[in-house]
């Protein structure tokens, strides 16, 4: 297995609950390596830019609406088939259908306030990085 670099984002809702220091404990006990990580507070074009691929989707309005409607954390982890890792750690989208042991599961509220985001494909997995961080904050 490869080693590769992913990116996360702990959510609005889960920030709020005062639920960072939780989901980072998760992600480090599985293994994966924090390379970056900083508080951000995105405005409406950052959110809308990160999440074009959803712009046409019956949810995207209210989806930017929740990720600025608070600060979030966002990190680049990396370890061993760290995307497919990540994603199998956080869980369905869903929470309600998410597996015992995921952070979703753990800490999700419904559909949109669930918590944590991940990338889920390399290709992905680089551009959100870059959207997030310059090379020299890769520092981990
Ligand atoms: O985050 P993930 O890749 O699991 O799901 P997605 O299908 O790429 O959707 C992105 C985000 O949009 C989700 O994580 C939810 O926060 C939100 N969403 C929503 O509010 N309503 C839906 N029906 C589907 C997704
Ligand atoms: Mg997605």
């Amino acid at each position: 297995m490869a080693i590769e670099k992913t990116f996360s984002i702990i959510k609005p809702d889960a920030v709020e609950r005062n639920l960072i220091g939780d989901v980072v404990k998760m992600i480090q006990d599985s293994g994966l390596k924090v390379k970056a990580m900083k508080m951000i507070q995105m405005d409406r074009a950052k959110a809308e830019g990160f999440y074009a691929v959803h712009s046409e989707r019956p949810f995207f309005g209210e989806l930017v609406d929740y990720m600025i409607s608070g600060p979030v954390v966002v990190s680049c982890l990396e370890g061993e088939n760290a995307i497919e890792n990540y994603r199998n750690l956080m869980g369905a989208t869903n929470p309600a259908d998410a597996a015992e042991g995921t952070i979703r599961a753990a800490f999700g509220q419904d559909i949109q306030n669930n918590s944590c985001h991940g990338s889920d494909a390399p290709e992905t997995a680089a551009t959100e990085i870059a959207y997030f961080f310059n090379d020299d904050e890769l520092v981990g």
